[in-house]
């Protein structure tokens, strides 16, 4: 048993977590945009150099959100939040809702949402699940005119909030780490961390990450299947 009811856990999830939801990983077979790889559309510089191309490509990720729906593996992480309260913290790499729509409450997206949007200018997020697929319809802030973007963490921007992240992981004694290719930093680094401070960590997805031999463990699986399995074994 990796931990235990009595451990504090910090759970960072990736894009796999979504596969089985129908959400299209950014690595695996499919991991293509029209011909675009994803550090092609998601940074500042393919903003500035074509803003609808990168509405297009979040105005598909936003519907494609929509459609989908969560999984067990999203809810298995809900139900056990429900035991742990505070002991639990969930950092997500997705910028779907689908941590929220099964129930999770304690829910970071250090690479921001799919469902905010902010203006260039004022920098303050607020609700938009707008599709903006034309250049005639890109939006613009009503207080000052200037370009709204989608309230996304791009290639070479800071992720959202990393001293809160920090101190989580600080005081954590489990990292799990579900479905994700470990190769986008500071995420990747996390197991590193929790290495250092003598946190016991678990790697849970169908193919070892980049930086598999950092875990302590690795579950091999799907993450609807291993994950349940690994959390009803901890309230038994
Ligand atoms: P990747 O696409 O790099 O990796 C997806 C991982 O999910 C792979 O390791 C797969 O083995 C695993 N996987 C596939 N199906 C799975 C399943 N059913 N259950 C569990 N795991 C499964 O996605 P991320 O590692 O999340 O950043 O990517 C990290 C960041 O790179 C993203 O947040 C995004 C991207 O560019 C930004 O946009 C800034």
């Amino acid at each position: 048993m990796p931990f235990t009811l009595h451990d504090r856990l910090f759970v960072l999830t990736g894009a796999g977590i979504s596969a089985e939801s129908g959400l299209a990983t950014f690595r695996g077979s499919g991991g293509l945009w029209n011909g675009y790889r994803v550090e092609e559309v998601a940074t500042p510089e393919a903003w500035l150099a074509d803003p609808e191309l990168v509405w297009r490509f979040y105005s598909m990720r936003r519907r494609d959100a929509l459609a989908a729906q969560p999984n067990i593996a999203h809810i298995a992480l809900a139900e056990i939040e429900q035991q742990l309260g505070n002991r639990f913290y969930l950092c997500t790499q997705n910028v779907d809702d689908l941590h929220e729509r099964a129930g999770s409450q304690r829910v970071h997206h250090m690479h921001g949402t799919l469902f905010e949007s902010r203006c260039v200018h004022c920098n303050v997020p607020f609700p938009d699940k707008a599709l903006y697929t034309a250049a005639t319809d890109l939006p613009l802030c009503l207080q000052c005119n200037a370009p709204v973007r989608p309230h996304i963490v791009w290639f070479g921007e800071i992720p959202l909030d990393m001293e809160g992240i920090y101190r989580e992981l600080d005081r954590a004694t489990v990292l799990l780490v579900v479905g994700t290719s470990g190769s986008v930093y500071p995420a990747a680094g996390f197991v590193h961390i929790a290495n250092q401070r003598g946190i016991r960590t678990v790697y849970v997805g169908p193919e070892e990450p980049l930086n598999a031999e950092a875990f302590d463990e690795t579950v091999l699986g799907s993450a609807i299947v291993a994950l349940p399995t690994l959390l009803k074994s901890l309230s038994s």
